[in-house]
């Protein structure tokens, strides 16, 4: 009897034919996923990639709230309409420190992944505003009130501390000074030489022009964020990895 014929024994018996077949699953499944726990990373670090400013982190979590995901997503596949469209596809460091990530399959409107320096300020102010005085046949909603809402950042080091928690590099300095550093980002006036270089590339801005900080200031830094740290000018893939 040949070693082949041997399976045949495997064939007839169901009991056999499934033991085995869950046995090299088994070991299918755990040479493909064990090493990863050991594995500190699995994502090529990109120069560039920072974590949130206190003020953009603020402005992601009013991004959340208010559902824009559902609408909008934040992932630009490798594929030439996209790329022509939204710039250079999504690499997996953008949203590395992204708890949870802003993916998404959704698009009822344009991915926004790359849309930080597309649009001036006030034309974000205007279109979260009333969106259809900008794009006519837009059917997104209005988000006016984020302009009546003021922040404070009562709990921004708290938010800070638990995004660490979950594994993003923020420095006891960056938490520190999260509560000022918030403060000056929407304050050309203020001093915010620190905050940008904890910060590098930050927007620094009276981003909605009121004298107030609101939710729309928060929400404008971090639109203006997205997609603008790494420098696809310099940038060339590891194609070893
Ligand atoms: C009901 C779906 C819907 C929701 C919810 C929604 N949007 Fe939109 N958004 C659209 C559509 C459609 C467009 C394209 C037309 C336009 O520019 O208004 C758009 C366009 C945009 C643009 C311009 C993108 C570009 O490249 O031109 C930005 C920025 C934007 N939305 C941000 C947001 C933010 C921030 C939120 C949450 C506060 C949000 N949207 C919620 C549907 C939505």
């Amino acid at each position: 009897m040949g070693i082949l014929d041997k399976h045949a024994i495997l064939e007839k018996s169901p009991t056999l034919l499934l033991t085995f077949s869950l046995l090299v699953v088994t070991v299918g499944g755990i040479v493909e996923i064990a090493p990863l726990f050991w594995l500190e990373n699995t994502i090529e670090e990109v120069e560039g990639v920072r974590p949130y400013s206190p003020l953009e982190l603020t402005g992601r979590d009013i991004y959340i709230r208010e559902g824009c995901y559902v609408c909008h997503s934040q992932m630009i596949r490798p594929m030439r309409d996209e790329v022509e469209r939204y710039g250079h596809y999504s690499l997996a460091a953008e949203s590395m420190y992204d708890h949870p990530h802003q993916w998404g399959s959704k698009r009822t409107g344009p991915d926004l992944a790359r849309v930080g320096g597309r649009y001036s300020d006030a034309w974000h102010v205007d279109h979260l505003m009333d969106p259809q005085s900008v794009v006519p046949e837009s059917i997104m909603p209005k988000y006016a009130f984020l302009a009546d809402v003021e922040i404070e950042g009562e709990q921004i080091e708290a938010l800070l501390a638990t995004h660490r928690f979950v594994g993003v590099p923020y420095s006891d300095e960056q938490i520190e000074q999260a509560s000022s550093d918030f403060m000056v980002q929407a304050d050309p006036d203020a001093d915010w030489d620190g905050m940008l270089e904890r910060y590098p590339g930050a927007a620094v801005s009276n981003f909605d022009g009121q004298p107030e900080l609101t939710e729309m200031d928060a929400l404008i830094a971090y639109l203006q964020i997205l997609g603008t740290m790494v420098d696809f000018s310099t940038f060339t893939p590891d194609a070893s990895r």
